[in-house]
């Protein structure tokens, strides 16, 4: 099955079999803004060493475009956590899957995430990471959902702010599926 684009009303979409996707953010809007964010982190931290702690399985895409933008030395560390199962709405309960490989200590950590929704799966990074006494840390999120919520981990590199729809693509999927939409959109007919 191949995947087809259309115009339809004037607007992009996406079909990929029955499944009719919209376009919220473009391949090309992408691009722009990772490499935005790529050049004020590497102004940011020029004469630094950091670690890109990239949050596994949403955030591969992004955290491999994003450090090519970045033109300074940096190390890698993944992290892997699950709140979702198959469902579009989070559990509430974060469970760490899989752990970083190297201490943090003493490091300049930058926490790479593909979105934050409730941010209950942030919070508890942040918590979790700072125990393990890195010098510094931040948070660079390509998405932000405008949903409310109770407490926020302050978001330093952020890409976007994105209506509160359950999107898709450049990393992020809806039961594994549709992580390689090189672009972000949203499923229209479920
Ligand atoms: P939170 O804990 O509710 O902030 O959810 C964060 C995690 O849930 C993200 O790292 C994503 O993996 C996943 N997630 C949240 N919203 C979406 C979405 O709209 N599409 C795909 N995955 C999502
Ligand atoms: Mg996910």
């Amino acid at each position: 099955m191949l995947y087809k684009f259309e115009k339809i009303d004037g607007e992009k979409v996406f079909e990929c079999g029955n499944t009719r996707i919209k376009i919220l953010i473009s391949e090309r809007e992408l691009s722009r803004r990772v490499r935005e964010l790529g050049q004020e982190i590497t102004r940011d931290y020029k004469d630094k060493n950091p670690v890109l702690i990239s949050v596994l399985r949403g955030s591969f895409i992004f955290v491999a475009d994003i450090c090519r933008e970045i033109k300074i030395p940096v190390t890698f560390d993944f992290m892997a956590v699950s709140s979702y199962g198959d469902s579009k709405v989070s559990s509430g309960i974060v469970r760490i899957t899989k752990d970083l490989e190297f201490s943090i200590e003493n490091r300049d950590v930058i926490i790479i995430e593909d979105i934050v929704d409730s941010g209950r799966t942030l919070n508890y990074l942040v918590k979790n990471l700072k125990a393990r006494n890195p010098k510094n840390m931040e948070v660079c999120a390509l998405l932000d959902k405008n949903v409310p919520r109770k407490t926020v981990n302050k978001i330093k590199y952020k890409g976007f702010d994105i209506p509160n729809k359950f999107v898709v693509g450049y990393g992020l999927d809806f039961a594994e599926k549709y992580r390689n939409f090189p672009f972000i959109g949203y499923i229209e007919n479920e």
